[in-house]
């Protein structure tokens, strides 16, 4: 049974996301209620804690992994869930989705060539490419009618004109929540074909989506240039640490090379964690999945009445998916100092910077709510309070 709780024990001094050092180092105070980091703030399944408790009491860490059998659950999972029909020989493991990101481009792309992003997007996305000596470029996402769409006649110049090899593409998109809908895609799609651009689709938060959001996977279109990203039970599942991902393309060309890549660097295979924790969460962690993305909707409605309701000059963009919610304080009309200062000392939530994402206004942050309910509002009745102090 999926559980919420405030104050919870285990959360408390962990590394990184409640790490005292870092909120000092990031935010100029460690007095805060970490909004940051795409980590939930909920114990994991149960069916999960057993595996990796049974998995600890034999006292033994042998090499041992079972890709096929890993495979074979996210298939049944994918079907499930998304209609999605995967096929089993399909698949190449590698540690991580940024690991995987990070081989792909420098497999498929060459220095000095250019790979786009859709802006504001994960500011890893960026950093992975630079640091590989490739180039960003960056389409900038569009708002309209409160909700964020992709340029494509930017999209369609960028592809032709700016040595653009690879597209990355974010689906559902962190930060901004979008679960790009079939007909998004097949647009965009239609485009990368004309110019035979790689697409490569990070879907690690495809699980998470909301009522009335359809999650389509670039791996159901019929484009032979294509490589999903399947992600694993890391974002749904509570497993950051157990770090794994799963490259999926049925273009056995581009699969071929990506396989031969991965063993020559010994990174193709799980471990005993991985193994374990993935047949565990997509065999018998459904249940609770389902009341996971039940509690985090109900968050995400609770948060967007409540700002609707007592602070009409902050905006918020709704996720359709994601753990992530996107907030434009450009309404409350402050320096960028003031706004660090009214969410930092008076609301005391750290929220990422939309700076990081490549946003290049300020007045945008990003907030994760996959914490208790409770918790969101004491730190959403705090932002009320400095809002009003504002006379907004
Ligand atoms: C879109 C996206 N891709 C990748 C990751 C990180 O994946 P991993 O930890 O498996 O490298 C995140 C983490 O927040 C993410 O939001």
């Amino acid at each position: 049974m999926f559980k919420a709780f405030t104050n919870n024990p285990t959360a408390a001094n962990k590394f990184i996301k409640h790490d005292s050092d870092m909120l000092s180092q990031v935010y100029g105070s460690d007095e805060v209620t970490p909004y940051w980091i795409a980590d939930m703030e909920f114990p994991i399944a149960s069916p999960i804690t057993q595996a990796m408790q049974h998995l600890v009491s034999r006292e033994t860490y042998s090499y041992e992994f079972d890709s096929e059998a890993v495979f074979a659950g996210i298939s049944a999972w994918n079907k499930k869930r998304h209609g999605l029909t995967l096929d089993m020989k399909s698949f190449v493991q590698v540690p991580g989705v940024l690991s995987a990101i990070a081989l792909l481009i420098r497999e498929f792309t060459e220095k000095g060539e250019g790979v786009l992003i859709q802006t504001p997007v994960y500011h890893q996305f960026r950093r992975l490419i630079e640091s590989a000596g490739r180039t960003a470029i960056s389409n900038t996402l569009k708002i309209e009618n409160d909700r964020y769409v992709m340029d494509y006649e930017a999209f369609e110049n960028q592809l032709r004109d700016e040595n653009v090899k690879m597209v990355l593409l974010c689906n559902p998109h962190n930060p901004v929540g979008r679960v790009w809908s079939k007909h998004e895609l097949e647009k965009m799609v239609e485009i990368a074909e004309k110019t035979q651009t790689l697409i490569v689709s990070d879907e690690v938060h495809g699980d998470i989506v909301f009522d009335g959001a359809d999650f389509t996977s670039i791996a159901s279109f019929d484009y032979e240039n294509t490589i999903t990203i399947i992600g694993s039970p890391a974002k749904n599942f509570g497993l950051n640490s157990i770090s794994n991902g799963y490259i999926y393309t049925t273009n056995s060309g581009l699969k071929d090379a990506i396989k031969a890549t991965v063993a020559s660097m010994s990174l193709d295979h799980g471990n005993a964690f991985t193994t374990y924790a993935t047949i565990a969460a997509y065999q018998h962690g459904e249940e609770w999945f389902n009341q996971f993305v039940e509690y985090t909707q109900n968050n995400r409605d609770w948060i967007m009445d409540f700002i609707s309701q007592h602070m009409p000059h902050v905006k918020v963009f709704k996720p359709e998916g994601t753990n992530q919610i996107w907030f434009d304080f450009t309404g409350l009309d402050l320096e960028t100092g003031a706004l660090k200062t009214l969410l930092v000392n008076d609301a005391k939530m750290a929220l990422t910077p939309g700076t990081w994402f490549g946003e290049p206004d300020a007045n945008f942050y990003r907030m994760n709510f996959a914490a208790p309910l409770e918790q969101i509002q004491a730190s959403l009745e705090l932002l009320k309070s400095a809002v009003m102090n504002l006379n907004k």
